[in-house]
């Protein structure tokens, strides 16, 4: 296997690159002012609002929100994983690919490499076990599954015995313990005082189990879910979670709808393996499903970066429309402009599986025009509990309605569902405002802005919003970092206000190694979750019109930062000290503090 690229390499290219070059060559731009534009590549608009800024060397979509990086619109618009989308820039800049050697101490990320390769080994051998084994053929067959979806999905059997994998990939104990970081394997519970013999001190987890990979986006198996063939408990048994695998991230098919050559407007979003297998298998191609769990916040997030547009499928009994709701909840603060929601219930005792096995995928479709948009669920489900037609119900369909717009970020969606919400208990927009009162918004740094921000006003200066405006100069302007001194950054580690945790690392890394625009910095943090916070924020427009005055402005706002924080946490160690003395540590934090006070008249 190859070696990783390393992250000098990543960050060269991206400085290097010609993201108005890369774009262009794929999508027609139009110059407009210092920045390009186009119809978004990401969703249907016939008004331009897909922006490419040279200076950055970033892309935004102000209609669907979709935003990058050069590699970022490789992978999402070329749909490559990410190592290929390296490739394919180095590839546009006429230089090789350098990998770094996998020798013996190979990094952490060595240690997972061999997991992902023991992982795709043991999949070989369940896909080969499914050929071997009769029964699992007939229960294949039984549940209509057909080779190519055996094939597309790697299904597998898991054979009825308690050591089959132990015995072909579990010959050292090193073997063993990889085995087991896998979640393959079972450690036997034993006696404290009875010491472990070698090799006896395990068992497969997967029995006489229909076995489907889960895969990530590049298509390395992380899990399986296990179905069980015959009765018995559990119906379904999924990996533990593992350094490899989350569940409430991965969604299971995610990868086999993007090797679907079709082009993918929506996602729909089931319960179950079976039903994404015979959804895909029907002509359906692009059915995923959580696994076991309610859908959460970053499911969604990766759902939209592949479709702009998630239907919710659910069973319509009582404990599908619990489902339903905890998702619906889950999905407000990823309700954003140019995001599609809606929410589709099936009859009931009816799953995916079943319905589209006898009716074909072409009605299936057809129900889609009863899914109910996010808002309307919203508002029926309200309803349901609430008679709005006195005073006393009004009143506790508001204080209902008030925790789940707090969770809506700024912006189309929370305008609607203010409509809505005001129509259903038959008041205008503005007289429900009033009633409500004041509601607190999602961070702003959650939403896309709904409208070109160069209208927008810029924020008051509150403390958040100074942080945040700190880390977006440093982001436009990664050479203004220098300008903080080293103790005053050291200091930034006590302050515990939202946001300076990446304020400080940023300093920290430009200081170290000095980046030339937003998309080199952003590609740094790639597959972080500051990552994800920097590239919301480098979408949004710069106020500040250039590097010396950001530079200011990043001064001034890191000496507000310490005193308005520094300076009580500084009078109170100083008490201390004075009454009580100081722990070691307190002391280094006294001594940091002090040299970074700012020197003020
Ligand atoms: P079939 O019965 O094979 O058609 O599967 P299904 O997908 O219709 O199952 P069901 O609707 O009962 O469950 C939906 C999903 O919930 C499954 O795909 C699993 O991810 C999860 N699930 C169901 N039963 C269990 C269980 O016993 N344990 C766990 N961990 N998850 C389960
Ligand atoms: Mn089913």
């Amino acid at each position: 296997m190859s070696g990783r690229i390393p992250q000098h390499f990543i960050d060269d290219l991206v400085s290097r690159a010609d993201i108005v070059e890369l774009i262009g060559s794929r999508v027609p731009l139009k110059k407009a002012g210092r920045e390009y534009r186009a119809c978004c590549p990401f969703h249907d608009e016939k008004t331009p609002s897909f922006w490419v800024s040279p200076a950055k060397q970033f892309y935004h979509c102000f209609g669907c929100g979709a935003h990058g990086t050069a590699l970022g619109f490789l992978m999402n618009y070329d749909r490559l994983p990410f190592p290929e989308a390296v490739e394919e820039l180095a590839q546009r800049l006429g230089v090789e690919v350098p990998r770094e050697a996998q020798g013996p101490g190979a990094p952490p990320r060595g240690a997972s490499d061999d997991l992902y390769a023991l992982l795709g080994e043991v999949t070989a051998f369940y896909r080969n076990e499914l050929v071997r084994s009769e029964k699992a053929r007939a229960y294949v067959a039984k549940r209509g599954l057909d080779a190519g979806s055996l094939e597309r999905f790697a299904i597998g059997y898991a054979p009825a015995s308690w050591n089959e994998v132990l015995k072909h990939y579990g010959h050292s104990e090193d073997a063993r313990r990889r085995l087991s970081e896998a979640g393959l394997i079972i450690e036997r519970e034993r006696p404290a005082d009875e010491p472990r013999r070698p090799g006896e001190g395990y068992y497969d987890r997967f029995r006489d189990r229909l076995m489907f990979p889960i895969r990530d986006a590049r298509g390395r198996v992380l899990a399986f879910g296990g179905r069980i063939l015959d009765q018995g408990e559990p119906k379904y048994l999924n990996s533990p979670e593992t350094s490899l695998f989350h569940k409430g991230r991965e969604l299971y098919g995610l990868y086999e709808v993007r090797q679907s050559r079709a082009t993918i407007k929506r996602l729909l979003i089931v319960e179950g393996y079976m039903d994404v297998v015979r959804l895909h298998q029907a002509g359906i191609p692009y059915a995923v499903a959580t696994l076991g769990t309610a859908t959460t916040p970053e499911h969604l997030k990766r759902a939209f970066r592949v479709a702009s547009e998630v239907i919710f499928c659910f069973d319509g009994d009582r404990a599908g429309r619990a489902a339903a709701w905890r998702a619906l909840n889950n999905a407000l603060p990823e309700a954003q402009a140019g995001r599609e929601m809606r929410f589709l219930f099936l009859p009931e005792g009816e799953d995916p599986d079943s319905l589209v096995g006898r009716e074909g995928a072409a009605a299936f479709e057809s129900r889609y025009a009863q899914a109910l948009p996010l808002s309307e669920y919203l508002v029926q489900h309200l309803l349901e509990d609430v008679e709005v037609t006195h005073a006393d119900g009004k009143a506790r369909f508001v204080s209902q309605a008030r925790p789940l717009l707090e969770r809506l970020p700024d912006g189309p969606y929370r305008e609607l569902l203010l409509d809505r919400l005001a129509a259903a208990i038959g008041v205008s927009a503005e007289r429900f405002l009033k009633i409500v009162g004041p509601v607190a918004s999602a961070p702003a740094d959650g939403a896309a802005p709904e409208r070109r921000p160069l209208q927008r006003t810029a924020r008051s200066a509150g403390r958040g919003s100074m942080v945040r405006q700190a880390v977006q100069n440093l982001l436009h302007f990664p050479s203004t970092a220098t300008r903080i001194p080293a103790e005053q950054r050291a200091a930034l580690a006590f302050i515990d206000a939202p946001g300076v945790d990446v304020l400080k690392a940023l300093l920290d890394d430009l200081c170290e190694r000095p980046a030339t625009n937003a998309g080199q910095v952003l590609e740094r943090w790639r597959d972080r979750e500051i990552g994800e916070r920097l590239s919301r924020l480098a979408s949004a427009e710069m106020i500040t019109p250039d590097a010396k005055a950001a530079g200011n402005e990043l001064a001034t706002a890191v000496q507000k930062l310490l005193e308005l924080n520094a300076g009580a946490r500084l009078d109170a160690l100083l008490d201390k000290a004075r009454e009580a003395g100081l722990s070691d540590e307190e002391k280094r934090e006294l001594t940091t503090l002090m040299a970074a006070r700012p020197r003020s008249g």
